[in-house]
């Protein structure tokens, strides 16, 4: 069985199962779909937000801490003084077993100790601003036992940023409430917040509580070791500042073989501002049934919410019909694309992970994972188009949504703040701006989406620029000022002008910083006489002008498609003129006009952008340059574990280009294997009828045919941003797993480009590109509410092109299905 060492797939539940807690580095999961998430662990660390990792971040979670993963949702139980945890983490208590399961939007995590499993599973239901924790505690031994449950949770005081900063503020204003079962955290509540959170037991009353997190820790104690836990006793403590917490405790007896559920529940709340207070509860204060850690009685919070979903939630039947809800979404989410092929491993990565990766990325962008803090970035103008590509097919409404407020953040001249704050949509400046691709993507974006759903009605929308209210112009002209950006910034080869950087966010040919605590992406940008060119965005600018151009046809514009046609024909044109380096595509042209990306230059002579852009613009297709540039990658940039960025590494640093030289050999954007533009030169190599070394690549960089995880390091079930390179200490370790465009450029990969089924705007496009062992699979597809099972056929063991196709039987002209109502059986034959 693969992944013998840490864990395995659980295809038929959609699970990952680790069963080694001492994973090589936190493997987590995320919980929740819409509005409120958590990041949890494999030993239940992590944190839970609203809406935004930074301005709504709701309990605390360590990053960099020692050990690991330290911070996070923890259930400790005192067996007769044996101090252990389900999850292994904190305390770290050999377990007599352990397991936890990583599914769609849930975690389960069961261990045991002396004749008690503890099981908990944790999930978001469906548009509730909670996180739900059913604990089952079951008693497997024949005598009675009598144990201590102890539960845990720290505060975060709102802004995730200050959180970690602004002591002198923060160590004096923790406020928190108790009624009953429910800890309040009311910090900052009484003046210009109109949201609390709390946690609570839903089912079971509880025996004590803990507010304040020396009084249960203890000054010098560790989380592994609080002292309330330690001695069986809460202390009752009542937060004031300092750090608050929630902890509940509760005695609980199990006869021989019972087992009992407690459903605790961690919620937010918002309330109007003249809501916010609650005039009943001053008698309940002064009778004692509620305590405060406020002098005021007119501040109390108004619970009227947190109540009615605690009541809501407050038996196992209603909890577990939820989870069955989830699960529901789930198979209706997966069941748009389902791929049934020999191989186990494809069909486990299109139908479940892939999928379920793409999503993650589409609600997150890069905000927030395990290496992404959740303060510095937001939603990225770039990433989140790319991302929404993988996503569209899911959930089309909120790519739609998504659409309008990227483009709402852009600028009337077409550039775009580089990234947007998902609480207020709003664009961000201390992250910059003038990055000269971001424009492209937004047509990337919304053409993916018109051809996913055949909703025209969305380039009608009125969109402002800078969410300037007054300023809105359609959609379609969003995308008219976004194909326009590039032609109006081209340098002296007629090529595309960098700007700040193009995708590549650390090649920063204008910039020439040399103060180490300026950050490369904000710091100046001298684009005033600068004569830097991307190849790798004239490569996109052919790709999704291509796109633009079909566009206006569809919509009738013949005018506006005949001028962009003219203007992608230039561009072509440049870059096999300016941007063709004998053996392969050029990389850029720096601030001074020099070649970077050249077999002329002593470091990086080759770099995979443009190689993955030009070729799948197919630029030279004719002239025989996308098979010489494919062949060059194969040579210069491939190793074990696929392809690296760049080649040989940067071993210096060079002021002219920025941060890609100040990373070390081997790692991130510095001939590290980027994973997300692996899946560029996949495309070009299906653009080339190259199936085997498509499939090949493609292998090396989906994670389900991951050969050593230990060495990878990183969670097995998605991908990761980076992996080292050839030239690193040790290739093959991977980092930044989650949050990363490899999610929807894989999918995009092995749906449309591989397995070749592609949505266009009068239907499905069957055009598979396959390894020659590949003799036969199926696909089923549901394309705007029609079904249609795919069997694809390849007796000869083909690369490419599709000899026949039938639909309902019928044999049909050229390669593309029909949109029409009803199911249909589509046979293909290579
Ligand atoms: C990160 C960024 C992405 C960028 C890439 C290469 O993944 O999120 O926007 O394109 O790095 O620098
Ligand atoms: C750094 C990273 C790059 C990322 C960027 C975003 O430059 O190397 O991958 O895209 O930061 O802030």
């Amino acid at each position: 069985m693969e992944n013998k060492n840490f864990g395995y797939f659980d295809d038929k539940n959609r699970e990952f199962v680790i069963t080694n807690p001492a994973t090589p580095f936190p493997w987590i999961n995320y919980l929740g779909n819409e509005d409120f998430f958590g990041l949890i662990s494999n030993t239940g660390g992590g944190y839970d937000f609203y809406k935004d990792a930074k301005f709504r971040r709701i309990t605390r979670y360590r990053y960099n801490g020692v050990p690991m993963d330290n911070g996070g949702r923890y259930f400790y139980i005192n067996d007769n003084g044996t101090v252990w945890n389900p999850g292994w983490k904190p305390c770290k208590t050999p377990l007599d077993s352990y397991e936890c399961r990583h599914g769609m939007n849930y975690t389960r995590i069961t261990g045991s100790k002396n004749g008690i499993e503890a099981s908990v599973l944790f999930f978001v239901p469906l548009k509730t601003w909670a996180e739900i924790q059913k604990v089952t505690l079951n008693n497997t031994t024949s005598e009675k036992k009598t144990i201590k449950l102890f539960s845990f949770a720290e505060w975060c005081l709102w802004n995730a940023a200050t959180d970690m900063e602004n002591f002198q503020r923060n160590w004096s204003t923790g406020e928190v409430e108790i009624d009953g079962a429910t800890i309040y955290h009311k910090t900052e509540y009484k003046e210009r917040r109109n949201h609390y959170a709390y946690y609570t037991v839903t089912n079971a009353k509880i025996n004590g509580y803990d507010t304040d997190r020396e009084s249960f820790i203890g000054l010098y104690n560790e989380f592994a070791d609080p002292q309330c836990v330690m001695a069986g006793k809460p202390s009752n403590s009542l937060a004031h500042g300092w750090s608050p917490i929630a902890s509940h405790y509760i005695e609980v007896e199990l006869a021989p073989g019972e087992s009992k559920d407690f459903i605790f529940m961690l919620g937010y709340v918002e309330n109007a501002q003249e809501e916010k207070f609650s005039a009943e509860d001053i008698e309940r204060k002064k009778n004692g049934t509620l305590i405060s850690s406020q002098d005021s009685d007119v501040t109390l919070v108004n619970k009227a919410k947190a109540k009615a979903l605690i009541e809501k939630f407050s038996t196992v039947e209603a909890v577990d019909a939820a989870f069955a809800e989830l699960a529901q979404m789930w198979d209706a989410l997966l069941d748009k694309y389902v791929v049934k092929s020999d191989d186990e491993r494809l069909n486990r990565m299109v139908n479940i992970w892939s999928q379920y990766q793409c999503m993650i990325t589409f609600n997150f962008s890069r905000s927030a994972s395990f290496f992404e803090s959740g303060v510095g970035r937001g939603m990225g103008f770039r990433d989140s188009n790319q991302d929404l590509v993988g996503f569209v097919h899911q959930i089309p409404s909120r790519a739609r949504e998504r659409i309008i407020d990227i483009a709402s953040t852009q600028f009337p001249d077409g550039g775009c703040y580089h990234q947007y704050q998902p609480l207020t949509k709003h664009g961000n400046n201390d992250i910059g701006g003038g990055f000269n691709d971001d424009p492209c993507w937004l047509i990337f974006g919304t053409v993916a989406y018109i051809k996913e759903t055949g909703d025209f009605s969305i380039l009608q929308e009125p969109v402002p620029f800078d969410n300037e209210p007054g300023t809105e112009v359609s959609l379609m002209e969003h995308l008219r000022i976004s194909f326009n950006h590039v032609v109006e910034n081209l340098g002296p080869h007629m090529l595309p002008l960098i700007g700040r950087a193009d995708w590549n966010d650390c090649l920063n040919l204008n910039c020439f910083s040399w103060d180490p605590n300026e950050s490369f992406q904000t710091t100046e940008n001298n684009s005033e006489g600068s004569k830097a060119e991307s190849l790798m965005i004239a490569g996109l600018f052919v790709v999704t002008g291509k796109d633009y151009v079909e566009l206006c046809k569809q919509i009738g514009d013949n005018a506006e498609a005949e001028r962009a046609q003219k203007c992608i024909d230039s561009m072509v044109e440049a870059v096999k003129k300016h941007g063709w380096d004998g053996e392969w595509y050029l990389r850029a042209y720096d601030f001074y006009g020099n070649k970077i990306g050249s077999n002329e230059c002593e470091e990086g002579k080759i770099f995979i952008e443009s190689q993955g852009f030009c070729t799948m613009a197919g630029i030279g297709l004719e002239e025989g340059m996308v098979d010489k540039a494919i062949d060059s990658c194969k040579k210069y940039l491939d190793c074990e574990h696929g392809m690296v960025l760049n080649n040989p590494a940067y071993t210096t640093y060079h002021v002219e280009m920025g941060e890609i030289s100040s990373y070390p050999a081997g790692y991130k954007e510095n001939a590290g294997i980027f994973c997300h533009n692996n899946p560029w030169v996949i495309i070009g190599e299906t653009v080339a009828g190259r199936g085997n070394d498509a499939w090949e690549l493609f292998r090396k960089i989906s994670p389900m045919y991951l050969k050593d995880q230990a060495l990878h390091k990183v969670e097995p079930y998605v991908n990761c941003q980076m992996v080292a390179g050839k030239d690193a200490a040790k290739p093959g370790e991977g980092k930044n797993s989650w949050l990363t465009g490899t999610a929807a450029w894989m999918w995009l990969t092995v749906s449309q480009y591989l397995l070749g089924v592609k949505p266009t705007y009068d239907g499905l496009m069957i055009d598979p590109c396959l390894d020659s062992s590949i003799k036969e699979y199926s696909v089923k597809r549901i394309l705007r509410g029609t079904e249609y099972d795919i069997t694809v056929k390849n007796p000869n063991g083909n690369q490419k092109g599709v000899k026949s196709i039938t639909v309902d039987g019928v044999a049909i002209k050229g390669n593309v299905i029909m949109a029409t109502p009803g199911k249909h059986v589509v046979e293909v034959v290579m």
